[in-house]
């Protein structure tokens, strides 16, 4: 009751900037779950989880002044609903999904507080926010997001405000075509039955790094690469799209095809010096 009364009257004033939070993180106890209790908690804010097992909620959502969802894609606005039966309008909500338009519009939809979407750019492996990019789309009330927008800020980190449209546009190709490339390349060099280690040490760099790419790819949990390909049927189509690509070029390369081939890079060539 109590802090009940306390948010109302802070969220009204906008002067609570430098409190310490109450934050609960749904889905704390995965990958990036950890990253940002880490973070907030070294910032000096209290942070709570809610797990799988929805232990707790009842008591750790409605106090919080922070509601953040880090949970697989596949089931982000399912739990985004589940979430804000609980929540009064003082909570403000976010997520960190890796795609927008769907975890926005539902935040919009289910919950009448302040709603934003994020996507950090990285992957829990890293130590801090320090020269990391975070993607944030505006959803209600950004200013009861300030403090954490400047607790990212302060460490460094680097915001581009998009929307979710234009997120989940460029994220078709950042992410989407990006993990099938090495997806397909890494299946490859498994199939082949490459001896790696071998080809390392004759490699140049670039070689050197995209393979350290690629073992970073397979370690993470294939849920995730997955559901970055599956997420929208933009993606399908992209990477779709892309396979025809790998499809065309692979003719002319069997066909020996010199003066198509160059056509082609001259053509992307044009494109290229343009941007
Ligand atoms: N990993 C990355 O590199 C990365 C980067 C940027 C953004 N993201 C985004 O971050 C989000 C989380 O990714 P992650 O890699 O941290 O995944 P993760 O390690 O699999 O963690 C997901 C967490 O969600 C919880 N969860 C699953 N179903 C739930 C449910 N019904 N109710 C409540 N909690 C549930 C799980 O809880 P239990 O532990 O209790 O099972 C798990 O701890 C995703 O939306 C992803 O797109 C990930």
């Amino acid at each position: 009751m109590i802090h009940e009364v306390f948010s109302t009257l802070t969220a009204r004033s906008g002067a609570d900037h430098n409190l310490p939070k109450v934050i609960t993180i749904v889905g704390g106890n995965g990958r990036m779950g950890k990253f940002f209790n880490n973070q907030l908690t070294a910032a000096g804010h209290r942070v709570n989880i809610v797990g799988s097992n929805w232990q707790g909620a009842d008591s750790l959502l409605p106090q919080a002044d922070l509601v953040l969802i880090s949970v697989p894609i596949e089931s982000t606005c399912e739990i985004i609903e589940r979430t804000a039966q609980y929540l009064t309008p003082h909570t403000a909500l976010a997520d960190i999904t890796s795609i927008k338009i769907e975890p926005v519009r539902a935040m919009l939809e289910h919950h009448s507080g302040a709603v934003m979407g994020l996507h950090p750019m990285f992957g829990p492996s890293v130590e801090s926010f320090a020269q990391q990019k975070v993607v944030v789309c505006s959803g209600r009330n950004d200013a009861a997001f300030d403090w954490l927008l400047n607790l990212m800020r302060n460490q460094q980190a680097e915001l581009i405000f998009s929307t979710p449209e234009e997120h989940d546009q460029m994220m078709v190709m950042i992410q989407a075509t990006r993990h099938f490339c090495r997806l397909t390349q890494a299946v490859y060099l498994a199939q082949e039955k490459i001896d790696i280690d071998k080809s390392l040490s004759m490699s140049s760099p670039v070689y050197r790094q995209e393979i350290d790419i690629l073992k970073r790819l397979l370690n993470q949990n294939p849920q995730l690469c997955i559901d970055i390909m599956l997420a929208t049927e933009e993606r399908c189509q992209a990477i779709k799209s892309l396979a025809d690509t790998y499809n065309r070029l692979a003719r002319l390369i069997e066909k020996k095809d010199r003066e198509e081939l160059i056509k082609e890079i001259e053509s992307t060539q044009n494109f290229f010096s343009k941007q």
